[in-house]
């Protein structure tokens, strides 16, 4: 423990994915050693907002939590510490200090390790820092090797950045170029993470699967190499990874489908449309039939396997007819889960700037048509799973009495009436009820063939 002295107070809010709630732990991670403990935003003496700048309303939302943060700083004379970090700081730094005198920090996401020295600078200089630099070294290997529990399911970041360039993205402009860590960073990441009790591990990245990271003997892996590698890591019981381009699903990682029994059967692998021409003019340099492949050959390699996917409807131009060119595709390939998006205008990005936008009212309408759909192929892929057999990584109790509680291969959330499992453990159930979010399970003595 450090001393009392030192003990100082921390707050992080984060928006967005997952490799946002990533960053956020490894921000506590780097502020740690500096005495900093995590507490609710009220008893905080710093407070990080960690942003998401994919879809609109990212800077309302954030000026107005900032708004609520100011009457907190000022109720306290000033006394508290203001930063924000994210994709938005990247996007926006100059102007969030110019809208928001009361923010001390501005920090992007590639500067997260200098954390320490950035809040010294302002302490000894009593003025706002801003920091959006893009480093040349990963940043993920300059952060402290020391991590707190993430308990039986752990992130893992192997990869940042996007240089795809899809016309409506604003990543490879937050995250910049795609830069992969090397692969005895990442396998000695993973071995700490079991050692602190992870169970299962994903794999994060922007466009995780055109991971190419530098082997330990110099030469260069792919994907399902380093997935290889961590299969052999004692104690790790399951490894998925996210999130995918079409575009990068080489044969090799197809096959590790097949081979590598710890890979997860469930893969989430955005695809946007289903129209050729709104493909095109997203430039995901693929057609709608690269998809239809995939899919085939995952269900050939792992017949088990179950897909989610990423749609945006209303991109520019997109008529009626690409419209139903989507849910032709949604019907035919049949998802477990999917995200689905208004196409929203990214400034700065290509798409934002075409003359042929989508009324919002014909944007609504399309929303509600395709997630109709897709929940239902979400309950009745639920629905399908009762009667079956399979793992489940226990994470903690129910969230009624005598519950515990854990995850499918599926990554569902699954419940039985027992309240005895610890976190980490793996048993077989046998699922006997399907909720639209979840499944009822009873623990089994069967085994499972392989
Ligand atoms: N508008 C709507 N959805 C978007 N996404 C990314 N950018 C936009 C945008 N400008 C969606 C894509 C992506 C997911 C993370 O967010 O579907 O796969
Ligand atoms: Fe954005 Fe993904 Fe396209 Fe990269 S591949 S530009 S992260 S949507």
């Amino acid at each position: 423990m450090t001393e009392t002295a030192s003990r100082r107070t921390l707050h992080i809010t984060t928006w967005g994915c997952q490799m946002n709630v990533y960053d956020s732990g490894r921000m506590a991670d780097v502020l740690r050693p500096l005495g900093y403990q995590q507490v609710a935003t009220q008893d905080a003496d710093m407070v990080i907002l960690n942003t998401c700048h994919i879809r609109e309303r990212a800077s309302e939302k954030l000026f107005s939590e900032l708004g609520r943060l100011r009457a907190l700083k000022e109720s306290r004379g000033g006394a508290m510490m203001i930063a924000v970090a994210g994709c938005v700081a990247q996007a926006e730094g100059a102007e969030i200090l110019a809208r928001a005198p009361h923010v001390d920090l501005v920090v992007g996401s590639q500067a997260y390790h200098r954390l320490p020295e950035l809040i010294a600078e302002i302490e000894q200089k009593r003025r706002a820092v801003i920091d959006t630099d893009f480093p040349a070294a990963q940043k993920f290997d300059l952060l402290p090797e020391d991590q707190a529990s993430q308990g039986p399911i752990a992130f893992l970041a192997i990869q940042e950045g996007c240089d795809k360039f899809c016309t409506f993205c604003v990543v490879p402009y937050t995250r910049g170029a795609e830069a992969s860590r090397p692969a005895a960073a990442i396998l000695a990441e993973a071995r700490r993470l079991v050692a602190g009790g992870a169970r299962e591990i994903a794999l994060l990245g922007q466009n995780v699967n055109a991971w190419h990271g530098e082997a330990p003997d110099g030469s260069t892996w792919p994907l399902a190499r380093l997935l290889a590698e961590l299969a052999d890591i004692d104690g790790l019981a399951r490894l998925r990874y996210t999130t995918s381009h079409p575009r990068d699903m080489d044969a090799a990682l197809i096959a590790a489908h097949r081979d590598n029994p710890k890979l997860m059967p469930f893969l989430h692998l955005p695809v946007q449309s289903g129209s050729d021409a709104v493909l095109a003019r997203m430039n995901r340099r693929h057609g709608a039939d690269l998809f239809r492949r995939i899919a085939g050959e995952l269900r050939a390699a792992r017949p088990d396997i179950a897909l989610s996917s990423d749609f945006i409807v209303g991109f520019p131009g997109e008529t009626d007819a690409d419209f139903a060119a989507t849910m032709r595709l949604v019907r035919e390939t049949g998802f477990a889960l999917a995200y689905s998006f208004k196409y929203s205008r990214r400034p700065g990005t290509p798409a934002a700037d075409a003359a042929d936008q989508i009324d919002e009212a014909v944007k609504d309408a399309r929303l509600q048509e395709l997630q109709a759909v897709l929940r239902d192929q979400q309950h009745e892929f639920n629905r399908a799973q009762v009667g079956r057999s399979f793992e489940v990584l226990f994470t903690g109790s129910g969230r009624h009495p005598g519950q515990s509680a854990g995850r499918s291969p599926y990554l569902q959330p699954v419940v039985v009436d027992d309240a005895d499992i610890a976190p980490g453990t793996l048993r077989t159930v046998k699922i006997v009820q399907s909720n639209p979010n979840s499944l009822m399970a009873s623990l089994t003595q069967e085994q499972i063939a392989a």
